[in-house]
């Protein structure tokens, strides 16, 4: 990479990935454009997003499609930077920094932070959990086999996420719960009209955080007062450079690690479910041998489904990225669902396929500073609701899912269910 003389802008791509249109289309339908943009022009400039209840006040973002540059992107993170947001809209800095927390950072503020609380993360610590992820898998799956027919997202996907997440950080009070569950939604779908429910979205988003806030506030003053073996007495007893953590960094965490934790897990079992309906030779194959298969199983279920469809970055140079010259302060966005179907890294990437190997998905990120912190825990949690509902529920037939417009996370707001 190399820093040229700045030409102008190209014209905007003729495949336009701007629009709400676009977003509120199938997965399918826009793989058939990010397949265009992959295989022709990796690196493509676009229109602001349309329709934005936030607009970028910019003339534009660079869209990269291919694997090979969403790692590269990914990995120099002080050039494609964080810290000025990470999402196609241009979200105002207090909103950024009390929902994102070390997400929108750079660092090394970024890498302190999240050294504080990786801790818990390790794969040794999710081995600790990982009996009562699959306990509470079970439990899922007694009280699906109990009613005949409802909504799968809500009698399965999102009940093992929230319990998990809850469960390291020290929530234990079951309304508490609900409410914040329900808050980290908002924060992902105030702009759906369901959700919204006559409100404006603006006011959907504000209320989901504050009163994820107030959940993270009221549940640090607790530990501080009463220490206990979680997430959160670690995050009020621990110190960065020699100073403690505000309680609106501790809370920040708190809506990031809702956020994170809850929507991601919930859309891959959904999404998964119905992926294994359509395959069912990869189905019996699983079964077949499941032991043996599923840690393989579980990376093609993240690169199939790619949950996070997108992040964002800010150019902190010039710089010169797949031919094209992309200026210091543009937009770039990296697109990990056309990453997972690059046909250069993965051979017949449409098929579900559970017997591929070393299976070099972006779903978790590109490998660069911000990789999924919770990628052992979503992995440990679809190893075993899978274990549970493939075995136990045979006669699970799911319907059409009900899709969450928007260009962040493939969010299923609903799907039928009958066994
Ligand atoms: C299948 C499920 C999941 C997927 C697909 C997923 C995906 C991602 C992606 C794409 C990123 C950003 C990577 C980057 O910018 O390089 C990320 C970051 C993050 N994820 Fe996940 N995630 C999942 C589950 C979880 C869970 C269960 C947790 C928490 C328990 C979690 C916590 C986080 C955190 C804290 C970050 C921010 C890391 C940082 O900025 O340093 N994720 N995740």
């Amino acid at each position: 990479m190399t820093t040229v003389a700045a030409p102008s802008r190209p014209a905007y791509d003729e495949l336009s990935v701007s629009s709400l249109d676009f977003w509120a289309a199938t997965a399918e339908e826009r793989d058939k454009t990010f397949k265009v943009l992959r295989e022709n022009r990796p690196v493509s400039w676009h229109r602001p997003l349309d329709g934005s209840l936030m607009p970028p006040e910019n003339d534009g973002v660079w869209v990269v499609t291919s694997h090979e540059l969403v790692r590269e992107v990914s990995r120099k993170a002080k050039i494609f930077c964080s810290g000025r947001g990470f999402q196609f809209e241009e979200v105002p800095e207090d909103i950024l920094t009390a929902a994102g927390s070390f997400l929108g950072m750079d660092d090394p503020r970024h890498a302190k932070l999240r050294r504080l609380v990786s801790t818990a993360f390790t794969p040794k610590q999710i081995a600790k959990i990982h009996d009562q992820i699959r306990n509470q898998a079970k439990v899922i799956v007694d009280d699906l086999l109990a009613a005949p027919e409802g909504d799968f997202v809500s009698a399965v996907s999102k009940k093992l996420p929230m319990w998990t997440i809850y469960e390291m950080v020290g929530l234990d009070d079951q309304e508490a719960r609900e409410l914040a569950a329900h808050h980290a939604d908002g924060m992902v779908s105030w702009a759906d009209e369901d959700v919204a429910a006559g409100r404006e979205p603006g006011e959907v988003l504000n209320d989901a955080l504050v009163g994820l806030l107030e959940i993270g506030f009221d549940l640090a003053d607790q530990r501080r007062i009463s220490p206990r073996n979680d997430l959160m007495t670690n995050l009020v007893q621990a110190e960065v450079d020699g100073e403690q953590l505000t309680d609106e960094e501790i809370a920040s965490f708190f809506v990031l690690l809702s956020v994170a934790g809850n929507d991601t897990t919930r859309n891959s079992i959904t999404l998964t479910t119905k992926t294994f309906q359509g395959f069912p030779d990869q189905r019996d194959l699983l079964l077949a041998d499941f032991d043996n298969r599923i840690d393989d199983a579980v990376e093609e279920f993240v690169r199939f489904a790619s949950p996070v469809m997108t992040f964002r970055r800010t150019a902190t140079q010039d710089v010169e990225l797949g031919g094209q010259f992309i200026r210091e302060g543009d937009w770039v966005a990296i697109i990990y669902s056309s990453a997972n179907r690059d046909s250069k890294v993965f051979a017949d990437p449409d098929r579900f396929d559970i017997t591929r190997t070393n299976n070099p998905h972006l779903g978790f990120g590109g490998g660069g500073p911000h990789n999924c912190m919770g990628n052992f825990v979503a992995r440990s949690q679809l190893r075993e609701i899978f274990r549970e509902l493939l075995h136990r529920a045979p006669t699970l037939r799911v319907g059409e899912p009900e899709y969450l417009t928007g260009n962040f996370v493939r969010a299923v707001k609903s799907m039928p269910y009958t066994l």
